[in-house]
């Protein structure tokens, strides 16, 4: 009787799709998933905004309209199903930039009332934290126990979260200005090196001296992060620098990108191994678009051996903004009958 229930229940999980639409930023993004296990994952970047260092909204709202409909369409063709398949629409409600959610909620409710299935929403940032659950087909997959702690780090967002459940979490700490992935981006920027920079000053740190240089820390109660202090010390020591040698920056990039990048690793593993000592959790997941950095994957792999933690990194696809990390929160949600009214705005500002 066990057994033949345990069908009946494996045989309902299996035939849950979802389609998760992700457009927070300047990423389109759709999934479709089948249960907890990813069927596609289809991302359409911007290269719009690398002109201006930065993502520019009206553009990015403009890209998600070209975009949506094409990506939407690849990704139920990679999952090889028909829409009429789908028995939910999830979409990411917030947070992120108006103009650009907007895209992806209304064509959600379009599309959910088009075919008759419910609508999920999901907030974006909790989609970071669960991409540790998202399962691919023939592959092994170890998701954290709860509960867990998980350092949230994106462009937008730098946060400690203690996760009790998949619905159940409390930030711990958190940046009370800047995020890592700005801090990232903008010393980039002064030092001309093109947009998104987190992913140029990892190249360029790993051919260079992470010591060269030592830039201001902050002295902040708790477990708050702060990083627009780290962003004015390398400032104005850049400005000194090549006030003598214009070519400066050029010359000694390397080691100016390892120098910055090792400060805000060491920013974030001190007040994250504060916050697991603290909270008696050795369960330590990383997740957002700067946990991709190759400095702060190497550091999460020394606290763990030097602290006996149980660490949780998700692949490199599933780090930056996607809609997969939509979909299995969707997943859990349906799972939970919580569906949305049509009548759900987007909102821009609030964490979990
Ligand atoms: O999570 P995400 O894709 O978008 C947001 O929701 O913000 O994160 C984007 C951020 C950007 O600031 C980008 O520079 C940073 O993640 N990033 C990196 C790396 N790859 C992406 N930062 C440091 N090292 C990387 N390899």
């Amino acid at each position: 009787m066990y057994l033949r229930v345990k069908f009946w229940i494996k045989i309902f999980m299996e035939n849950i799709y979802i389609l998760a639409i992700e457009s927070s930023c300047d990423d389109t993004s759709a999934a479709v998933m089948r249960g907890e296990t990813v069927l596609s994952n289809v991302t359409a970047g911007q290269a719009v905004h690398e002109q201006y260092g930065g993502v520019v909204p009206e553009l990015a709202s403009r890209a998600h309209e070209q975009n949506i409909v094409p990506v939407v369409d690849a990704a139920l063709k990679k999952a090889g199903i028909e829409k009429e398949q789908l028995s939910a629409i999830a979409f990411t409600r917030g947070p992120g930039l108006m103009g650009s959610l907007l895209v992806g909620v209304s064509f959600a409710k379009g599309l959910a009332a088009s075919l008759g299935v419910p609508m999920i929403e999901v907030n974006h940032l909790q989609g970071h934290i669960m991409a540790h659950f998202i399962k691919e087909d023939g592959e092994e997959h170890k998701s954290p126990d709860f509960p867990f702690l998980c350092l949230m780090v994106s462009g937008g967002n730098s946060q400690i979260v203690k996760v009790n459940s998949y619905k159940d979490m409390e930030i711990v700490g958190q940046t009370i200005d800047d995020a890592a992935g700005e801090a990232m981006d903008k010393c980039a920027k002064v030092m001309g090196l093109g947009y998104p920079g987190g992913p140029i000053i990892d190249r360029l740190a790993r051919k260079g001296n992470p010591k060269a240089y030592s830039f201001s820390k902050p002295h902040i109660p708790g477990f708050d992060y702060s990083f627009s202090g780290l962003k004015t010390s390398f400032l104005y020591t850049l400005r000194k620098l090549v006030a003598d040698d214009d070519n400066y920056v050029d010359a000694h990039k390397e080691d100016l990108a390892a120098s910055f990048e090792a400060t805000v690793v060491d920013i974030l593993m001190d007040k994250l191994y504060k916050a697991s000592k603290a909270l008696g959790i050795k369960r330590i997941a990383l997740s957002g678009g700067v946990s991709a950095n190759t400095a702060l994957r190497e550091a999460y792999k020394a606290y763990a051996k030097r602290y006996g933690w149980e660490i949780f990194i998700p692949k490199f696809g599933f780090t930056t903004d996607n809609a997969a990390m939509i979909g299995i929160v969707g997943y859990y949600k349906f799972l939970d009958k919580d569906f949305c009214a049509m009548d759900q705005p987007a909102f821009s500002r609030t964490t979990l």
